[in-house]
């Protein structure tokens, strides 16, 4: 289990979160990116910033479904820090930004608990307000960008863009993805507990769930993962690498995106089996599970009365704890590095990762792995 991690001493409380702002993906061509999340997820184009509204080296499209707000953004010249990341990672997460009332004490506090400042305060501001924004390191070259709103009037996501000619939504069924669940990132091996003490300290996170490599591994290849959290809504998952017989997955997500980075993103819904059919429909590749696997289910999902043959047919895995079930299933890389993934859950009471599902996971993700010759 997980052992506990008394925050340091510090004058400073750790930052107030009140939610996600966005999650912000660098990539090589954000127009693409941001047509392939639209018509496979179901996103709609709420803003976009270029040189069309004035930004001269960067384009940004903002996504919206539900609550879940992402950011897709691409260089327009070879000296861009975007080029560079891209360059070096392939595409992949850049920022997890989080909601604030106080962007300048958020990043105060978490730099005097330890946190590296990337950016200090700064201000962006145009006619309908002012937002403040600051910066903070995570694990490797991912930020978490404070947001403080309350002088932002409108919807906007910020000064420089615009709401005009924006991508029409394609047509496809309706997805229905509503929150962010959690976001899980991968960190070198022996790394893991500086991480999670890293959140404990500069931002108050406890640790919610600690997983050794006892419980999450094969035959061939292991990992742990510590959960946690800010006791509300902003819950995260570190997973190192253990010495498997083979390369653990996450090792080799290590070696393609070089360094340590968001493995995956898992999106809520109250309808899971409505999602993926339209994800589905929609052109989305999903990871494949066993076909034993759903034998196995049903044993472990005893009592528990569920669609078990929309299930299977979507390939939707199934776990249970004390608190109740959940649904989930995890979608094809979508990068070109096997880098970054998505998840789509669906909760009914439990408050797990699906646990019992690691190894059904796993042994999907080595398939593949092994047909890339990387196992
Ligand atoms: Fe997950």
């Amino acid at each position: 289990m997980t052992a506990a991690v008394s925050a340091t001493e510090t004058s400073a409380p750790a930052a107030r979160l009140l939610g996600w702002d966005c999650v912000e993906l660098w990539v090589g061509n954000a127009r693409s990116t941001a047509g392939f999340l639209m018509s496979t997820f179901g996103f709609a184009c709420s803003a976009y910033a270029g040189p069309e509204t004035g930004v001269r080296d960067r384009a940004s499209y903002v996504l919206e479904q539900g609550d879940i707000r992402l950011v897709v953004t691409g260089a327009l010249g070879a000296d861009s820090p975007i080029a560079e990341h891209v360059r070096v990672h392939g595409d992949g997460v850049h920022d997890l930004a989080w909601l604030v009332d106080d962007a300048a004490a958020a990043h105060g506090a978490a730099v005097a608990r330890g946190a590296c400042s990337v950016r200090k305060p700064w201000k962006e501001s145009d006619e309908d307000g002012e937002l403040v924004l600051a910066q903070i390191a995570a694990y490797g070259e991912t930020v978490h960008t404070f947001v403080e709103r309350s002088g932002y009037r409108g919807n906007r996501l910020e000064p420089g863009y615009g709401t005009e000619h924006l991508p029409p939504t394609p047509v496809g069924p309706d997805v229905g993805l509503f929150s962010i669940d959690h976001v899980v990132g991968n960190v070198e091996m022996g790394r893991l507990e500086d991480w999670v003490r890293f959140y404990a300290e500069t931002m108050g996170f406890s640790p919610m769930r600690h997983f050794s490599e006892d419980q999450i591994s094969t035959e061939y290849s292991a990992l742990a993962s510590t959960v946690v959290w800010d006791g509300k809504q902003i819950v995260m998952l570190i997973n190192e690498p253990a010495p498997g017989r083979k390369r653990s997955q996450i090792q080799e997500y290590l070696d393609a995106y070089d360094g340590p980075g968001v493995q995956h993103i898992a999106l809520g819904t109250d309808d899971i089996v409505r999602t993926v059919d339209a994800l589905r429909a929609r052109g989305l590749r999903f990871m494949r599970v066993p076909d034993t696997y759903y034998d196995e289910a049903r044993e472990r999902m005893a009592g528990v009365e569920l669609p078990w043959r929309d299930l299977e047919r979507l390939n939707v895995l199934v776990d249970r704890d004390e608190d109740g079930h959940l649904l989930q299933i995890f979608t094809e890389t979508l990068t070109d590095r096997p880098a970054l993934f998505f998840e789509i859950i669906e909760r009914r009471g439990a408050r797990g990762f699906g646990e019992g599902n690691f190894k059904a996971l796993f042994e999907a993700i080595e398939r593949d792995q092994e047909r890339r010759g990387n196992l």
